[in-house]
């Protein structure tokens, strides 16, 4: 089967699953403006359908896939969907994107089923300010998920901190300080504008090249060469430490050149990029039970060689559905 090649050139290898698009906190950036009713439901694709679409996926080529949401692990079945997709042949990587509030019960199972590594995200070392900032999320259950990850052997632990200007960003040198101590990847996130909030992110927005500045003043970072595939981070570290520090610039700096993803929606859709509203359904070929790939290839066709919709070419937003349906 011939493998995933975009118009521009790049080898789509990474797969990133929304498997639920509802989430048990209210982060500040991610559901702007968010009144905490409960979203409209819409239709979660089942574990056998994930499956089939991760099977299909990795005869053409995808060898890492990321579970992401909303929230992956409000999804009763995460365990079991996780150890479907871990014994699928050429899937190399299984991770998992997480707010690591149930991360502490589920961590072990979680590894036992074949689940690599965790991204957590984790935007204040600080109570009151993690709560202000998740709009009633509780620090304490995501440092234990954060132990419970180590203790399981969930490799390097990364945690993304999405850093804003008046509200976080005071946390900087707390987190840096993280990655002197412990074998922790600390990454450092541009702040993204969402749909109809320009203005409060032009207000919190800091660029990675100030972050960067306040990291090597505490010392000297040490480049790291990039060993995940195609990771967007740039990473270094601090001389003799085992952490590292990441900064992600999906706004400074866009990373489509490298980009070699591609999304499925909670509810079937295949989107080639963040930044464009083209999506290919796959809903109807699953349920006739018709061969996949050519609606991979269609997907990977519409594949934008650089979005003219990312923030950092037109200081655009993302569209309507946001990140807790896409999964980040
Ligand atoms: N800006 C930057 N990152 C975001 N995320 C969600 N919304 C935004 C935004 N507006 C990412 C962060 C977070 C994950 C769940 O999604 O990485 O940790
Ligand atoms: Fe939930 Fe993550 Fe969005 Fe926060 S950023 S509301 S934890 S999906």
């Amino acid at each position: 089967m011939a493998r995933l090649l975009d118009p521009a050139g790049r080898k789509i290898e990474y797969l990133r699953l929304s498997v639920v698009d509802s989430c048990n906190l209210r982060c500040f950036y991610c559901r702007p403006g968010d009144s905490c009713e409960p979203r409209r439901a819409r239709a979660i694709l089942d574990r056998e359908t994930l499956a089939r679409v991760v099977a299909a996926a990795a005869t053409l080529g995808i060898r890492k896939v990321r579970l992401t949401g909303g929230e992956p692990l409000l999804r009763p079945d995460i365990v079991d969907l996780t150890r479907d997709i871990a014994v699928i042949p050429g899937i190399e990587d299984l991770s998992l994107t997480t707010n690591g509030s149930k991360l502490a019960g589920l961590a072990a199972p979680l590894a036992a089923a074949g689940l690599k590594r965790v991204n957590i995200s984790l935007d204040s070392l600080d109570g009151k300010n993690f709560s202000q900032i998740t709009r009633g999320g509780r620090l304490r259950a995501t440092l234990d998920g954060i132990r419970a990850a180590y203790s399981a052997g969930l490799l390097p632990v990364k945690i993304n901190m999405v850093v804003m200007k008046g509200i976080n960003d005071h946390e900087i040198e707390n987190f840096a300080r993280l990655t002197m101590e412990k074998d922790i990847h600390v990454r450092f996130i541009e702040y993204m504008p969402m749909l109809g909030q320009e203005d409060p992110w032009r207000e919190h927005f800091l660029p990675s090249s100030e972050i960067m500045a306040r990291c090597a003043a505490l010392a000297p970072l040490v480049p790291v060469p990039d060993t995940d595939f195609h990771g967007p981070a740039r990473n270094f570290r601090y001389a003799g430490a085992t952490g590292r520090l990441g900064f992600i610039t999906p706004v400074s700096r866009h990373f489509c050149r490298q980009c070699n993803r591609l999304r499925l929606t909670s509810d079937g859709k295949l989107r080639p990029c963040l930044f464009s509203d083209v999506e290919v359904d796959l809903l109807p070929a699953i349920k006739n039970r018709e061969d996949l790939a050519p609606y991979f290839y269609e997907a990977v066709r519409a594949k934008p060689a650089a979005s003219d919709r990312s923030p950092a070419s037109r200081g655009s937003e993302l569209g309507p559905r946001g990140m807790v349906e896409i999964g980040g």
